[in-house]
C-alpha cells in the first residue's frame, strides 16, 4: 500500500442509528482507535446524524464522513431528497452513488448515477461509486459486462483527472447483507476488470473497495490481495467495538 493510497475502510450505517445512538457509537469507537497513518476512516450516517457525526469526530484528519445518497439537482420540489450543498452543510465531504439498494429497491437509473457523480464532481465532493452484479448475472457468466456497464455509464464524458477523484466500491448484489462473500480471489478477479478499465480511460491509481459481508473473519484475506485496496461494510459496521477491531487488522 503506497502512501498516496491509503488503505480505507468505510462505514455504510443505512437505515441505522440516530443521532444520539450515532454520538454515542462514535465515542466508544474512538476511544477504542487512535490514527493510524496509511489508514482512513470513513463513515456514511443517515442524513439526519450527518451532523451529529462530523461534529464528534472533528478533531480526527483520519476520519471523513458522507453522505449515502444525494440528488443532483441543487434544490428545488424533490420531497424527501439531498442535495449536494445541504450535505456538505450538514458535515459530509463526500458521498456513496449507485448503491446496489438504490439501484434495485429504489429503482435508481444508470443516467441518475451519472448526474450524481456529475453533481458531485462540479462541488468538489469525494464520491463512493458502487458496482455490482445479481446472482443472476453471476450464474449467467455475466459479471465483468454488467459490472463494466455500470462503470462506463456513471464516468461517461468525465475528463481523466475527474475520473481519478472517483473510489470504486465493487459491491456484488448477492454478498450484500446475506452472510455470503465473494472469495478473495473472486473479489480481485473483478478489480482487475474494474482497473483495467479505469486504466484504459487514463486512471490507473483510483481507490478500489470490496463491499458485501465483510466481517472480522473474512477481512484478512479480502486484504491480503493486492487489488482490495478497502472495504466497504454495512452490518459488521454497526457495533463500534466489532467495527473497531476490524479497522484494526493488519493486513
Ligand atoms: P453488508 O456488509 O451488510 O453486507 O453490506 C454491504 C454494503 O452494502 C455496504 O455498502
Amino acid at each position: 500500500m503506497t502512501a498516496l493510497r491509503p488503505l480505507l475502510f468505510a462505514a455504510n450505517w443505512k437505515m441505522h442509528l440516530d443521532p444520539a445512538e450515532a454520538r454515542e457509537y462514535l465515542q466508544r469507537f474512538l476511544a477504542a482507535v487512535a490514527p493510524r497513518s496509511g489508514r482512513e476512516l470513513w463513515f456514511f450516517p443517515g442524513s439526519v446524524a450527518i451532523e451529529a457525526s462530523a461534529q464528534a469526530c472533528r478533531s480526527r484528519a483520519d476520519i471523513r464522513i458522507g453522505i449515502q445518497d444525494v440528488h443532483w439537482e441543487p434544490k428545488g420540489a424533490f420531497t424527501g431528497a439531498v442535495s449536494v450543498g445541504m450535505a456538505r452543510g450538514a458535515g459530509a465531504s463526500m458521498a456513496l452513488v449507485g448503491h446496489s439498494e438504490r439501484r434495485h429497491v429504489f429503482g435508481e437509473s444508470e443516467a441518475d448515477t451519472r448526474k450524481k457523480v456529475r453533481a458531485l464532481l462540479d462541488a468538489a465532493m469525494g464520491i463512493v461509486l458502487c458496482v455490482g452484479e445479481k446472482l443472476e448475472e453471476r450464474e449467467r457468466g455475466e459479471t465483468g459486462a454488467v459490472v463494466l456497464r455500470q462503470l462506463a455509464a456513471a464516468i461517461d464524458g468525465l475528463a481523466k483527472e475527474e475520473l481519478s477523484r472517483l473510489v470504486i466500491a465493487y459491491e456484488p448484489v448477492w454478498a450484500i447483507g446475506t452472510g455470503r462473500h465473494a472469495t478473495p480471489a473472486d473479489a480481485a478477479d473483478v478489480h482487475r476488470v474494474i482497473r483495467g478499465h479505469l486504466t484504459a480511460r487514463g486512471a490507473p491509481t483510483n481507490t478500489i473497495l470490496y463491499g458485501g459481508s465483510v466481517n472480522l473473519s473474512n477481512i484478512r484475506a479480502l486484504l491480503a490481495e493486492p487489488e482490495i485496496n478497502g472495504v466497504l461494510v454495512g452490518g459488521a459496521s454497526l457495533d463500534p467495538e466489532r467495527w473497531a477491531e476490524i479497522v484494526e487488522t493488519n493486513a
